[in-house]
């Protein structure tokens, strides 16, 4: 019999599609809503064929072990896989899945939240109402800057780059964007964006958003160097992978005025916040939500569990992260 293990209860239909495609008998989860201690996992995901994890549970060698040599997938419920090392399931002959595409536009979404939020200061505000400050209307309080007819820089052009530079047309904005493919002139005239070179990005951007994956190269890609070449008045968003903002850095260009204001969903160290991060000025910090809405989540988990089904019942390599790594891998052997 097949055996699946899922780290964590299952939002909407999933978890009834595993049961349905795989047998009730074969799909086993950790039965609390949190995130599953590690020796749990370890003894959770032992002889099973799949896993279906969360981007909270680092999968690597030693889960790989754990499981045993019948492994053969791992669906990970999330976009980002930079949780599992890809690498070492590709060397053990495993698939691994994430769920594209139907995180795009609620991410992009959030994205914008953050954008809005800090240049009009929104938190500032409503405290100050909360707070009981509020007097009068007065043509000083609380200025926070305009959105529309900005530049707006986009380091990542995928799909939730694309999405957020879509927004920006709405707001008459320019869009430079920095990828490490530059579009064809027919897609950059059709979403209406410019290639620039990372310095021309954080030197001409009011806002920059980051889109990029999390890998070694992108890794601290935000750091002291590019703030100190950003505007005073700009503002950084990330709603991609914390790693890939130098943390304390951030902390302390915001500290300094060396930019403007952040807004922050996700962070490197989950959930531990750089100390000085959360005393910054004009920062807006949120606690990883940038695919949580209901519709959304349950469409993610749906997906892992598709991912996963179409592959143990039809070896299908749809959302495969790892397929040509996987052919090649065989092909040389
Ligand atoms: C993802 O899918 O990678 C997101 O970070 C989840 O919110």
């Amino acid at each position: 019999m097949t055996r699946v293990f899922v780290t964590r209860e299952l939002l909407g239909r999933a978890h009834r599609m595993l049961g349905y495609a795989l047998g009730p008998m074969s799909v086993e989860a950790y039965g609390e809503d949190r995130v599953i201690p590690r020796e749990a996992l370890l003894a959770g995901v032992k002889d099973a064929d799949a896993i279906l994890c969360m981007l909270t549970e680092r999968i690597n060698a030693e889960a790989f072990e754990a499981a045993g040599p019948q492994l053969r997938c791992v669906s990970n419920f999330a976009v980002g896989y930079d949780n599992i090392d890809v690498a070492e399931a590709t060397r053990r002959g495993i698939a691994v899945f994430n769920t594209p595409d139907v995180l795009t536009e609620t991410t992009a979404d959030l994205a914008w939240a953050l954008i809005l939020g800090v240049q009009r200061r929104i938190l500032d505000a409503e405290s100050y109402l909360r707070d009981g400050k509020w007097t009068s209307w007065s043509p000083r309080l609380l200025l926070g800057r305009d959105v529309h007819g900005k530049t707006l820089g986009i380091f990542g052009l995928g799909r939730i780059g694309r999405a957020a530079a879509r927004r920006a047309s709405g707001f008459g904005m320019r869009v430079l964007y920095c990828n490490r493919t530059r579009l064809s002139d027919d897609e950059e005239r059709t979403l209406d964006v410019t290639y620039a070179g990372k310095g021309t990005l954080l030197a001409e951007s009011d806002i920059i958003s980051i889109h990029c994956p999390m890998s070694a190269e992108t890794r601290h890609a935000f750091s002291s160097a590019e703030f100190e070449q950003m505007k005073k008045s700009a503002i950084l968003v990330n709603t991609a992978r914390g790693p890939i903002v130098d943390e304390a850095a951030l902390a302390e260009a915001l500290h300094a005025g060396e930019i403007a204001g952040a807004g922050i969903d996700v962070f490197e160290k989950e959930p531990e916040i750089h100390p000085r991060l959360l005393s910054a000025p004009n920062t807006l910090l949120l606690p990883h939500v940038g695919s949580a809405t209901e519709e959304t989540r349950a469409a993610m988990a749906e997906l892992a569990a598709e991912n996963l089904i179409n592959f143990l019942t039809r070896g299908d390599m749809t959302n495969c992260v790892n397929r040509d790594a996987l052919a090649q891998a065989k092909a040389g052997s």
